[in-house]
């Protein structure tokens, strides 16, 4: 974390009468934090987010362009629409609420940790073989980086806000609880929905592809990679129903 931003977020809390130097001990974000630090983090999670909004409205149009049977193209045309409008309620409202609170402006598109997929260049091709491929590869990425941000992001941001103790941290906590754990939870059962329908059935090859580039996704977040038992365990047997994907069936959802 540099130096001139944390400078930057010791005045923008002290505005607000937030003491920026509480130390919330360490996390696995970084091995001590500071209230200035959840405040840069938090606006580059509000950032990161958001810039999940447009890659996968555009993946919503590419199944329906990927020559897969009418029912794979429409569970997953409507399981990343509301993916969509969920990363934009996550960066807009959840994380960008909090930060806003503690005294951020808007957070900006280059506060993303990430390079977002093109959306544009996603939708470019006429050749279904071509967008089925481009389908799988942009599922195993944003699954990759998902997992690790339930897994792991999640859980050190909830811990950094318990030891902050201040109503901001509290709110967030709740919402994390609420709405953004149960919602990233079905973004990754997208990723195994892909699996099932799109790469189980081809070759050792494709599978191997499909794992390699979940791995570059968690690679984004410096998490380890998984290797083949880590991700048949996460992949599971089966392919989540359309219910499970739109989180109308919490059961059998953890
Ligand atoms: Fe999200
Ligand atoms: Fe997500």
């Amino acid at each position: 974390m540099s130096p001139a931003l944390l400078e930057l977020a010791r005045g923008r809390l002290a505005d607000r009468g937030i003491d920026p130097d509480q130390a919330l001990g360490p996390s696995d974000l970084a091995p001590e934090m500071t209230t200035a630090g959840l405040y840069v983090t938090l606006g580059s999670v509000a950032a990161t987010e958001k810039a999940g909004q447009n890659p996968t409205h555009a993946l919503a149009r590419l199944a329906l362009r990927a020559g897969l049977s009418n029912e794979v193209a429409d569970t997953l045309f409507l399981a990343y629409n509301q993916q969509s409008a969920e990363e934009a309620g996550h960066g807009d409202k959840v994380f960008g609420n909090a930060y806003y609170a503690m005294g951020g402006i808007a957070h900006l598109p280059d506060q993303s940790v990430v390079e977002p997929p093109d959306p544009e260049a996603l939708l470019n091709s006429d050749d279904p073989k071509e967008n089925r491929k481009r389908l799988g590869g942009t599922a195993a990425l944003l699954g990759g980086a998902e997992s690790v941000a339930l897994q792991r992001l999640l859980p050190a941001l909830v811990t950094l806000c318990q030891s902050w103790g201040h109503p901001i941290g509290g709110d967030l906590i709740a919402q994390i609880r609420d709405v953004v754990r149960p919602e990233e939870s079905r973004h990754v059962l997208i990723w195994r929905y892909v699996f099932h329908e799109l790469i189980a059935p081809k070759t050792e090859k494709v599978i191997e592809l499909y794992r390699q580039t979940t791995n570059d996704g968690r690679m984004l977040l410096a998490a380890e990679a998984l290797d083949r038992g880590a991700l048949d365990r996460m992949i599971g047997t089966s392919a989540p129903t359309l219910r499970q994907l739109l989180g109308k069936d919490r059961v059998g959802l953890s």
